[in-house]
């Protein structure tokens, strides 16, 4: 299948990763590199694995996706990044202790190779880490400059076709939007005058966004979510998204909820608490950062269960986040979700969920589908915010007059029809057929 509005993924796509050294990025390079060598399969990646539906139900089309829409392959893909810490990828890897000793033995040659460049960096967004692999520079607008100074070179001595930049860097303080993010005018200002409410986030955002490349935002932080850097990301027919990946408890959370309010069943309180281990844990440890991570994860239940329609059901629940840093478990999240809910007459019942997950195994596959997707949008001229990824993230990113959506099925087939209208095929819509009068030829498509 062919779309010629689309441009060929040719040449090598660079992919920039900020938090080169952190367990979601070292995880996701070493299974990249294994999957390459054959020695693993892309689990989890709907890019590599998922299949799409394509014409009527009775054409028994499915194609995959790596096939059906023209993305880049991994083979092509170019690593680099930036850290806080002079490290390379695989020691950086054996001290995230994702991956097992054997695993890791597998990529180390390659793994090796990937070092990260100086970062942006300043304690006070991030209280709990400290680094001295950091850039120096007057202002923000400088150290913004040197950001876009490292990604032309990257692409210069690469000789890469185009680059994608990701943020899975810690999570930076929570800041609310202030005058400062309103405007690029306000905005660029705000990099000369060293304005406290831009982060080192926003500046890797507006970096990438002014060299071109898309910009995917994997933590809760605001980074590229404020109006003057999706503004300029409009102005520079760029696409970008976040925020959040969207891995364990909340991936739960936004299936079970639809399912309660799709049956009409109430709901008293969700009580959900998890234990991790490792340095994002770590990170969420101190209450800053904890906030904006808490901010991204409570907005999910209110959007899906609209308390304002369902009055009934919804309007009186308690909602409560927990994260508890217990260096025991490492990168094994456990999480609990205790549900309290109700039915006919009123009477209640009780959900409980454990889910023992690995964090940053769940968090790989979600990165390659992000960076495919986003290079993709770019090569069929999408820009700005690329609604149609928030199947990917706790807090998807959304235009001003619209509510996000989090129903995580109703995330997939918004992402598959924008696929299939990409390669000029019908949106499927599931609408049923049988004994609708359907004379408009176009309702055939349909099933
Ligand atoms: N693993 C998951 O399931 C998951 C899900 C959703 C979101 N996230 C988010 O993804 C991010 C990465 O998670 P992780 O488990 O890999 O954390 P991590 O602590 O292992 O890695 C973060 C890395 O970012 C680096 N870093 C921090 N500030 C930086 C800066 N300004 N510039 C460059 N590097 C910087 C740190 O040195 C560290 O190497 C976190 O924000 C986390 O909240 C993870």
């Amino acid at each position: 299948m062919e779309n010629q509005e689309i441009r060929k993924p040719e040449g090598k796509l660079g992919v920039l990763i900020v938090g080169l050294n952190g367990s979601v990025s070292t995880t996701f390079l070493a299974g990249i590199l294994s999957i390459r060598k054959k020695l693993a399969n892309p689990i989890g990646s709907l890019t590599q694995m998922g299949t799409i539906r394509v014409g009527k139900r009775s054409d028994n089309n499915f194609p995959f996706i790596k096939d059906f829409v023209p993305l880049t392959s991994i083979d092509d893909l170019v690593f680099g990044g930036w850290d806080i810490r002079d490290e390379n990828c695989f020691d950086a890897a054996k001290y995230a202790k994702v991956l097992n000793d054997s695993d890791l033995k597998n990529v180390a040659d390659d793994l090796k190779t990937i070092k990260p460049m100086k970062a942006v960096f300043d304690q006070n967004y991030v209280k709990r880490l400290t680094g001295k692999y950091i850039k120096e520079g007057r202002s923000h607008y400088d150290l913004m400059t040197q950001l876009r100074k490292d990604i032309r070179l990257f692409k210069e001595m690469n000789s890469l076709d185009r680059v994608v930049v990701i943020w899975a860097g810690s999570t930076e303080i929570f800041i609310e939007e202030k005058d400062v993010h309103k405007s690029n005018d306000a905005f660029v200002d705000g990099m000369m005058k060293n304005d406290p409410d831009i982060s080192p986030s926003m500046l890797y955002a507006y970096a990438a966004i002014a060299e071109g490349a898309p910009y995917i935002n994997g933590s809760p932080n605001l980074s590229v979510d404020v109006p003057a850097i999706i503004e300029f990301a409009n102005d520079m027919n760029v696409p970008i998204s976040g925020k959040d990946f969207k891995t364990g408890q909340t991936l739960i959370k936004t299936v079970i909820a639809p399912m309660l309010k799709m049956r009409l069943l109430g709901l008293n309180g969700w009580f959900s608490n998890n234990i991790l281990g490792n340095r994002d844990g770590e990170v969420l440890d101190d209450p800053g950062s904890f906030k904006t991570k808490e901010e991204s994860k409570l907005s999910v239940l209110d959007s899906i269960l609209q308390p304002e329609l369902y009055k009934e059901l919804y309007s009186d629940y308690y909602h409560k986040v927990r994260i508890s840093y217990y260096p025991p478990r490492g990168d094994n999240k456990e999480g609990w979700d205790n549900i309290d809910i109700f039915g006919w007459l009123g009477y209640p019942m009780e959900l409980k969920i454990n889910f023992l997950c690995r964090d940053s195994i769940l968090a790989a596959p979600i990165m390659l589908d992000l960076i495919l997707f986003a290079d993709l949008a770019q090569r069929s001229n999408m820009k700005g915010i690329q609604e149609w990824m928030s199947l990917f993230f706790k807090s998807p990113m959304h235009s001003e007059n619209v509510v996000p959506e989090h129903d995580l099925s109703i995330q997939s087939m918004k992402l598959k029809n924008t696929l299939r209208k990409l390669m000029n095929e019908m949106p499927i819509t599931h609408l049923d057929t049988n004994g609708v009068e359907h004379t408009v030829e176009e309702y055939e498509c349909y099933d």
